[in-house]
């Protein structure tokens, strides 16, 4: 959801803003744009549609300049329109800003302004600050700082979630940057320095970090970068060193990020797993050191996040009930927010985010740690700002996940959830130690056994070819395959636009069989022994009246009435969503191929979503 991209050094900015915007891609827009300093005066160029489209117009336009700043907007107010698109410059010609994030108060400001003789060319609400900028500027008298002191007036006045770049006709050697509750990193280079919303698109170009914290100023030159907090006093910042492979960033080959990523998955499980979990030794996390009095005073759980991680977190808590028989509840972010949660210093938070920077997700973190409890982050990204919020973090190490279609996150964050939920009955001491054994070698055994279904995609394919111009599915399953069917009908629905629902087999009778008519496709997930024959009946039920019925299992099914059978390993029923995912993940991929479509960046969807 929005992308910006900053260039300041000795080389020609704009082939590094466009392949900044490039990497950035995956994060979901609709227009982009770059602005520099040249001649003294502010060149902009931007447009409605892809940043190729961007490329082509900037190769015409003669830019040449060691300084700029470059956006991918994902709109929010204001239709896509090459008017709405960023850069925005102020009536003088003098500052122009890119912003990810949503000025709440913009009404307000462009009325304060309005009536202070600035005009607006755009639906946006971003436009006011750069006026907002200009106007603090010509009503600062000292000359010192001035630039960093208008902006930080402009900034004062804003509510809402922001990252900006700012750059300025009279101030050609540097750039401004500050965040609130939006992500921005600075990379340091040698001579050169350059801004990004993430880590992957400055890879290229340094493995050095400044990882900006909310309220936090940069002003940055091509040799040298200053931090200011929100009084502009002066501080000094740690440099973080990332360890990513600028290669790990790469197609290597795969048509597709989503492809890549779902073959991906052996490995970043044995990366998630690392030496948090070996036989006969008791699992262990650097990164947490929760006791056995802390762990017997909680009463409860929460595990909170939003789409895809959310469903990770339905499979961490059945681990965590049956392993630790601590109460759980999983919510949705956005609802926590918002439902007064009973949370309090006996309560534990778990936030799963791949990006960590979804904003629902960080909001639902700081009103729990207002609430006074204790807070675990899980998530992808080193140093993202869930993980600068919470108390804890751990990370799932699955390596930069691109496609916005979530594949070896969600495995990832599974895993680790269940490793965890050892972790803590471990401590505890509520589990029988056999079974523990026995489960840990069940998950050290999932990267050999998801190998096994990479390499058998024929049905999955044939099915995909035989439903891809259907307009409804279903999902079925019961306790863990339910929360699957979950994760395989969002994985359908965000990349081929099929209509399609999950249910728990169960509770088909009470409304959704209605739905069931000849032809109508449905898809159940069959893994756990104990459930078998519940679940077999229900999907009777659709066979009997006229569904066409894939059927994922790791049991032996004798009925024959399946149109298709997806055979997966065994293992214990609380990692088979780790297995039996992946199939799903190869239905929506497939099928979204068969229709032509862009499975990694489908539309109106944001990798990160860092707006509410
Ligand atoms: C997954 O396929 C989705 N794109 C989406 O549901 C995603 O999981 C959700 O937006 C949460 O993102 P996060 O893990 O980065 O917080």
């Amino acid at each position: 959801m929005c992308g910006i991209v900053g260039y300041i050094g000795n080389k020609n900015a704009t082939p590094i803003l466009i392949n900044g915007l490039q990497c950035l891609e995956y994060r979901g827009y609709d227009s982009a744009g770059i602005a520099i300093v040249q001649n003294g005066k502010i060149n902009i160029v931007k447009d409605k549609g892809r940043v190729s489209n961007l490329k082509n117009i900037c190769s015409n336009a003669n830019l040449n300049s060691n300084i700029g700043i470059a956006h991918t907007r994902w709109a929010t107010h204001g239709r896509p329109a090459k008017i709405n698109s960023h850069p925005h410059i102020d009536n003088s010609g003098n500052f122009a800003a890119v912003h990810n994030g949503i000025i709440e108060n913009y009404n307000e400001l462009k009325e304060f302004l309005t009536l202070k003789g600035y005009s607006f060319l755009s639906e946006t609400d971003t436009e006011v600050i750069p006026n907002l900028i200009h106007y603090y500027y010509t009503n600062i008298i000292s000359d010192n700082d001035k630039f960093l002191k208008a902006v930080n007036s402009a900034v004062d006045k804003l509510r809402g979630s922001y990252a900006l770049e700012i750059i300025s006709s009279l101030y050609p050697d540097q750039i401004i940057v500050v965040r609130k509750d939006s992500p921005l990193v600075i990379g340091k280079g040698n001579g050169e320095n350059f801004i990004a919303s993430d880590i992957p698109a400055m890879l290229y170009y340094t493995k050095d970090f400044y990882l900006l914290e909310d309220n936090e100023y940069a002003v940055i030159y091509k040799d040298n970068i200053t931090f200011f907090d929100n009084f502009l006093s002066e501080h000094s910042k740690t440099i973080k060193n990332i360890e990513w492979d600028a290669n790990a960033t790469e197609k290597n080959g795969y048509e597709d990020y989503m492809l890549k990523e779902i073959y991906e998955q052996p490995n970043s499980i044995r990366e998630t797993i690392g030496s948090r979990l070996e036989l006969g030794e008791k699992c262990s996390f650097d990164d947490i050191n929760f006791t056995l009095e802390y762990l017997k005073s909680i009463n409860k759980i929460y595990i909170v996040a939003c789409g895809t991680a959310m469903h990770a977190g339905l499979v961490g808590k059945n681990a965590i009930e049956k392993l630790c028989k601590i109460p759980t509840e999983v919510e949705i972010a956005s609802e926590f927010r918002y439902c007064e949660p009973i949370v309090d210093k006996n309560t534990l938070c778990i936030y799963i985010s791949q990006s960590g920077e979804t904003a629902d997700t960080i909001a639902a973190l700081k009103l729990a740690k207002e609430k006074g409890a204790k807070t675990l982050a899980i998530s992808n990204v080193i140093g993202s700002s869930i993980t600068r919020e919470a108390d804890y973090t751990i990370y799932t190490h699955a390596g930069p996940e691109i496609a916005v279609a979530s594949t070896k996150a969600y495995t990832s964050q599974v895993v680790l959830m269940v490793i965890l939920a050892i972790h803590f009955s471990e401590i505890l001491g509520t589990s029988d130690k056999e079974y523990i054994n026995k489960l840990k070698s069940d998950i050290l055994d999932l990267p050999a056994k998801i190998e096994v279904i990479l390499s058998e995609t024929n049905i999955i394919q044939e099915f995909a070819n035989k439903v891809y111009t259907e307009h409804d599915m279903y999902f079925l399953g019961r306790g863990t395959d339910y929360d699957v069917a979950m994760e395989g009908s969002l994985k359908l629905k965000e990349i081929s636009y099929i209509h399609s629902e999950a249910y728990a087999a169960g509770e088909l009778k009470h409304g959704p069989i209605a739905l069931i008519e000849n032809g109508v496709t449905v898809i159940s997930i069959i893994t756990n022994s104990n459930l078998v024959e519940k679940t077999l009946s229900n999907v009777q039920e659709v066979i009997t009246r006229g569904a066409k019925t894939l059927v994922i299992t790791n049991q032996k099914l004798t009925n024959t009435d399946f149109n298709f059978v997806i055979t997966i390993p065994e293992t214990n029923s609380i990692i088979s969503p780790i297995l039996s995912v992946i199939p799903l993940q190869f239905l929506a991929y497939y099928i979204a191929k068969n229709k032509g479509l862009d499975v990694d960046k489908p539309r109106n969807l944001a990798k990160s979503v860092t707006v509410e």
